[in-house]
């Protein structure tokens, strides 16, 4: 795992566990208009066809609120929800088990789905497409498989990789949701709201500077928010304005981008150590010392975001932008590797 804190790995939750600033209802649930216009609509069909909703896949980068949106349609369609994940369910019977204990027309949230084994994933089908669960009872030729009847349920996958999910498991979502980046003032909007829970006071420019440096992600931004906060209360008045969030992060060595060190250290490492690229992200991940699903999940889609990182068919590629934010010189012998690249592409 990464050094430090860890503040900017999305994956890292154990923060988030204890606070209560996880919205509850899609309207507190800020951003994401058009994923949430569709499931409004989705849900409200349903509801009134007194039908179960349709299963969803909820796909997007950790910490954009696909737990939290889980959890909100569940209540919105006021049934049940039962929540696990795609490595805990070791074995057919894990999933069997849970499977036969479903109410009617009630969620069962799959948390990291492409993760969920072949074997397992295979009495998810029949399940999901005619709510039977088929049981092999005994070994050998002596085996029999028996053929149980399940409720209407909806199941609710979510996916930082939506391309490791077997085309079958894929196509059996009725409605699949894809879940971006935040816009900077949409996080500003989550933070006013998360600091009033903490009971905080944070100005507008307050807001603005964490949101711009939480690189497009809820469970950053508010993560970021509170150790802002530890220092507002023990340094400052207990306001968060500017000066304070400036002054945090900048101790917290998180970049104006939002980028940490490890951000800096992959985009060094692919400028310094291989030229600029194309490298594999694997080698990366090794020169680095980060673990490579980190680097997949995290680090890489936002740096593409940026457009500091490009992703070709050799490998991954140093822009010129990357150089320019680490005040290196853009090798011009580059450009044209780098267009040959683009050919390829295209
Ligand atoms: N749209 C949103 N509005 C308000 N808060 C959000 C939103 N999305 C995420 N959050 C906050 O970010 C945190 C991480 O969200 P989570 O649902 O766990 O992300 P994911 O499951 O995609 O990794 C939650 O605790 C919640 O407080
Ligand atoms: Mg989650």
């Amino acid at each position: 795992m990464a050094q430090g804190e860890d503040f900017l790995n999305p994956n890292f939750t154990e923060a988030d566990r204890h606070s209560d600033i996880r919205p509850k209802t899609i309207d507190k649930f800020i951003g994401q208009s058009k994923v949430k216009q569709k499931l409004q609509v989705y849900m409200q069909a349903a509801m009134k066809r007194g039908d179960a909703l349709d299963h969803v896949l909820l796909c997007g980068p950790p910490g954009v609120g696909k737990t939290t949106l889980a959890n909100i349609i569940a209540c919105e369609l006021a049934v049940g929800i039962t929540t696990t994940s795609g490595p805990i369910l070791e074995r057919q019977g894990d999933l069997a088990a849970i499977l036969t204990n479903i109410s009617p027309q009630s969620v069962l949230f799959v948390d990291e789905i492409h993760r969920i084994n072949r074997t397992v994933e295979e009495i998810l089908y029949p399940a999901l497409e005619d709510y039977k669960l088929d049981i092999i009872l005994g070994k050998g030729p002596a085996a029999k498989t028996i053929r149980l009847d399940l409720p209407k349920f909806t199941l609710i996958g979510a996916t930082t990789r939506q391309g490791m999910l077997s085309a079958p498991l894929r196509d059996r979502f009725g409605v699949v949701l894809f879940m971006d980046y935040y816009e900077t003032e949409d996080l500003v909007e989550i933070l006013k709201n998360a600091s009033q829970t903490l009971n905080v006071k944070i100005t507008d420019d307050g807001a603005f500077e964490i949101a711009r440096r939480s690189r497009g992600t809820p469970r950053i931004a508010t993560r970021l928010l509170k150790r802002v906060r530890d220092f507002a209360e023990i340094k400052y008045e207990g306001v968060i304005d500017k000066k304070v969030a400036d002054y945090s992060l900048n101790l917290l060595e998180i970049d104006q981008l939002g980028l940490d060190a490890i951000d800096n250290k992959i985009l060094s490492t692919v400028i310094e150590k291989y030229d600029g690229g194309p490298v594999s992200g694997d080698t990366i991940s090794i020169s680095v010392g980060e673990d490579s699903d980190t680097i997949y999940d995290v680090y890489e889609p936002y740096l593409i975001k940026l457009g500091f990182l490009q992703r070709t068919p050799r490998g991954r590629v140093a822009t010129r932008l990357a150089y320019n934010h680490l005040k290196i010189a853009y090798n011009k012998k580059s450009d044209g590797a780098f267009a040959a690249e683009q050919q390829q592409l295209f």
